[in-house]
């Protein structure tokens, strides 16, 4: 039986080095124990994604990073590199209440 949704954010719009990065879905609504996807776009290549989760308390944790040419997961969370580099793409599946948040995708500054 599915009970509550869960509400994952993506709000951020930031530019790093000259080059922007962009998120979609702005908000992401997901029913309990389904799979939630989000990308991340950046108009530049080969630099690691960084992912990030804030809860609504405000405290950040960093979910993963997404290396050139790697996929890779960490428990429910997988981050994928897709496009050369110009898109990296986060699931989590079995989506909990308790991952509701805010979810931030930044590229590292050189
Ligand atoms: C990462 O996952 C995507 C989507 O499943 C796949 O198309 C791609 O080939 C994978 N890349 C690597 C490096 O495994």
């Amino acid at each position: 039986m599915r009970l509550p949704l869960a509400l994952l954010c993506l709000v951020c719009t930031f530019c790093c080095c000259g080059a922007q990065v962009s998120q979609s879905p702005e908000a992401l609504m997901t029913r309990e124990g389904d799979r939630s996807t989000m990308t991340c776009t950046y108009s530049n290549t080969y630099r690691p994604f960084q992912w990030y989760r804030q809860v609504p308390s405000g405290e950040i944790t960093h979910l993963l990073t997404v290396a050139a040419n790697r996929n890779v997961t960490e428990g429910r969370v997988r981050g994928e590199w897709l496009e050369s580099g110009q898109k990296s793409r986060l699931h989590i599946a079995g989506t909990r209440l308790d991952d509701s948040g805010r979810y931030f995708c930044a590229v590292e500054a050189q």
